[in-house]
This record gives C-alpha cells, sequence and structure tokens, in this order.
C-alpha cells in the first residue's frame, strides 16, 4: 500500500549527530546540531530551571490540559521578553501570542495561519536557510522560494542584492527573516541594515515572519530583538516565532512561542481564535510541564535574574570560542583567513569547508559538520579546541 511513498533520507543535521554517537574515534568532536553544550561537553541544566522544578516537584500537581493557547503567564512572558515590557504593541493589545511546540511549531502554526488567510501568497527564505524552513512551509501547502543573503566570496551579507530582490516581490508575500543568530551563517543585519529593510517591507505590503531561535546567544536578550521590536514601531502586520530550546537549555520540553502582531486590539482578539482555531486541529494544546516551568523562570524576579546571568554566561562562552578557534588558526595556518569566526554571531558559523574537506575532517580526525559546512560552535570547548584547529588547518593544508 505504501510502497509508491518516497524513502526518507533523513535531515542532515538530525543524520549527522546520530552518525556522530557510532563513531568510535577516541577524540571525536560533535559540531553538527544547534545544542549549546558547556565547556564539559554536558548540556546545561540551568540553576534557574532547576530551582523551579524542584519547587514543583515537591507538590502533586494535576495535569490537565491547558488551554489551546497555553498559559496566559507564560503567553504574558513571551510577550514581555519578545517586545520589552513597555512596548507600545503591547500597551495597545495589538499582540496575539500563544504557546507553542517549540519554536518549529510557531513556524507551523503559523505557516497553516498564513496559507489559510492568504492562499495564493507565497513565501521567501534567505540562501543558504536552515532547511527545515522550506520544508515546514512547503507541508503547509506555501510554495518557498530564496532571496540572496549569504556571500560565499566575502564571508558575510549580500545585503544590496537581498535588498533589490525583497523590493520587488508581489504584495502580500511572506519573508521569513532571522533577527538574530542567522542560521546556519551566523552573519546578521545589522540594526542601520534592519532601518533600511523594516520600510522597504511596509511600502511592499509584505508580511515578514521572524524566527527567533536564539534570543540572547548573540549580542544580549533585548539587544537581539532590536529588528522585532523595531518592525512593531513601524507599525508592520507580522509574526515572530521565539523559541526556548536553547536559552533556557530546553529541548526536548518543546517550549517556544507564536506571536502575531496586528493592526488593532480588536484584529490581535480575533487572531487568538485563529490561532486556538489551527493548533486544536495540528496538536490540540501544548504541554503543560515545560510551560509552567517556563512562565515560573520568566515571571519570578529572582529566577528571572539568574536566568539572564546564565544566558549571558552561555553566550560568553560561545564568544571565547570563536576567538579561540580563530586566534590558533593565524597561528597554525597564517595564510588563511579566519577572522569569519569572529565577525559572524551566535551559534553557528559557517565555514565554506568543501564535502571532501568535510568528509576528512570526519574521517581522519573524527570531527563532525554538516555538510553545508555550518559549524556548531558550542561543541567546541577548552577540551577540545586545539584538536578540532589541528584537524582543520591539516585539511586546509590539504587544499
Ligand atoms: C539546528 O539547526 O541544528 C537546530 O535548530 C536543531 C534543529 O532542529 O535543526
Amino acid at each position: 500500500m505504501f510502497e509508491h511513498l518516497e524513502k526518507y533520507a533523513g535531515d542532515p543535521i538530525f543524520r549527522l549527530n546520530g552518525e556522530f554517537h557510532q563513531n568510535t574515534h577516541p577524540r571525536k568532536v560533535n559540531l553538527t546540531i544547534g545544542l549549546y553544550y558547556d565547556d564539559a561537553g554536558c548540556i546545561p541544566v540551568l540553576p534557574s530551571v532547576r530551582t523551579a522544578e524542584q519547587r514543583r516537584a515537591s507538590k502533586a500537581e494535576p495535569r490537565p490540559y491547558l488551554p489551546m493557547e497555553g498559559l496566559a503567564s507564560y503567553r504574558d512572558a513571551v510577550q514581555r521578553l519578545v517586545f520589552g515590557a513597555d512596548h507600545q504593541a503591547l500597551q495597545t493589545g495589538r499582540v496575539a501570542t500563544i504557546q507553542s511546540v517549540g519554536g518549529t511549531g510557531a513556524l507551523k502554526v503559523g505557516a497553516d495561519l498564513l496559507h489559510a488567510a492568504f492562499p495564493d501568497s507565497e513565501i521567501w527564505i534567505s540562501d543558504p536557510a536552515w532547511d527545515n524552513h522550506h520544508s515546514i512551509f512547503r507541508g503547509a501547502g506555501v510554495k518557498t522560494h530564496t532571496y540572496s543573503y549569504y556571500d560565499p566570496a566575502t564571508k558575510s551579507l549580500r545585503f544590496d542584492q537581498m535588498l533589490a530582490e525583497l523590493r520587488v516581490l508581489p504584495p502580500k508575500s511572506f519573508v521569513l527573516l532571522h533577527p538574530c543568530c542567522h542560521n546556519p551563517t551566523g552573519v546578521d543585519l545589522s540594526q542601520e541594515q534592519w532601518l533600511e529593510l523594516i520600510p522597504v517591507l511596509a511600502e511592499r505590503g509584505l508580511i515578514p515572519f521572524m524566527d527567533m531561535a536564539y534570543q540572547g546567544f548573540g549580542a544580549g536578550l533585548d539587544e537581539d530583538a532590536f529588528a522585532i521590536r523595531a518592525m512593531a514601531d513601524a507599525g508592520l502586520v507580522f509574526l515572530v516565532a521565539n523559541s526556548f530550546s536553547k536559552n533556557l537549555s530546553f529541548y526536548g520540553e518543546r517550549c517556544g512561542g507564536l506571536s502575531v502582531v496586528c493592526g488593532s486590539a480588536q484584529e490581535a482578539q480575533d487572531m487568538l481564535g485563529q490561532l486556538q482555531a489551527v493548533v486544536r486541529r495540528i496538536y490540540s494544546s501544548p504541554p503543560w510541564h515545560g510551560g509552567q516551568i517556563t512562565s515560573d523562570v520568566l515571571n519570578d524576579p529572582a529566577l528571572y535574574a539568574l536566568w539572564v546571568r546564565e544566558v549571558a554566561d552561555m553566550r560568553a562562552r560561545i564568544a571565547i570560542m570563536r576567538r579561540q578557534a580563530h586566534e590558533q588558526l593565524r597561528a597554525k595556518l597564517p595564510d588563511y583567513d579566519s577572522s569569519y569566526f569572529v565577525k559572524q554571531r551566535g551559534m553557528f558559523t559557517y565555514t565554506g569547508l568543501s564535502m571532501p574537506q568535510l568528509l576528512a575532517l570526519r574521517e581522519r580526525h573524527g570531527v563532525y559538520i554538516i555538510d553545508s559546512g555550518r559549524i556548531a560552535i558550542p561543541g567546541l570547548n577548552t577540551g577540545n579546541i586545539n584538536d578540532f584547529t589541528d584537524a582543520m588547518a591539516d585539511v586546509l593544508r590539504a587544499g
């Protein structure tokens, strides 16, 4: 009955992460998946999260269904975190927010919603992209295209080209944008570039979908939300997916949010109903445990302050690894320009390594980097950075 179905080739990120775990190389290094590891190579359990969990574990709490839109306290906290507590879009009730099943769940709900609202619209996604962006929107019936973003020659942004392409899109096209820590390249727009882009989106009547999976890993929790707040200031109608997978180290709890910035409070109220309807037909309601813990951390002033420091520590460790990779490579391979390690931001760096070089890294050195050449920096630590730069220098020398 199902023989006609194509074999699933597997996800390029999850598949290679799985292969890494099968490899028996004694000093292997996993730079595949966007997971934050601490300097000991472990996924941290943040003390803020642990404290919230311990408090809850001491009570026997029933597990009712949450409402379709999730916990009210969670949704309020998402709004404050994403938009800033005093933002006029919140004060005027123009934002409808739901608790979503991770950032991916937010993208799926948003994709279904957009397709129902504008069935003829198509989406433009950065080139290169997180592969799943294409899959999610195609899965929702939305045709996907790319806009120019990254220039392999300079390892930086093709901003003028990007702007020129967005300027001529059909009105009501969807545009997927990363407000910070672009996945996979680590190349972001500057604040000035966002301020140049936003009027183009507005004039053209485009509908931005901001995917913020790494808030706090770029420059800071508020700084990383700059583009979202500027867009809301400019009066645009747009969507924001946010995730607690990385900044709360909460991957498997599937906690995220979807916010739709609307034209008025009435529109936002109606939008919440639409979001409930989409959620009901996909998964009915979001998970209880992760929702409560996230809400506890974000709503308790002491736990929140602790969490802000924990995010700053994770961000700082990533920056240290970037710097060490750059400095060690400069010393080992003076002719190779490794400055992109420190110019790009967030979890990922785009190396431009070729497939034969990536295979050599895997086979000779046990260093796993996905086929696009994207490195997940937090896989580096003081124990393996030297092995990593030795391995890089080895394959780069070989050409
Ligand atoms: C990544 O890009 O590695 C992460 O966002 C994990 C994922 O879901 O792909």
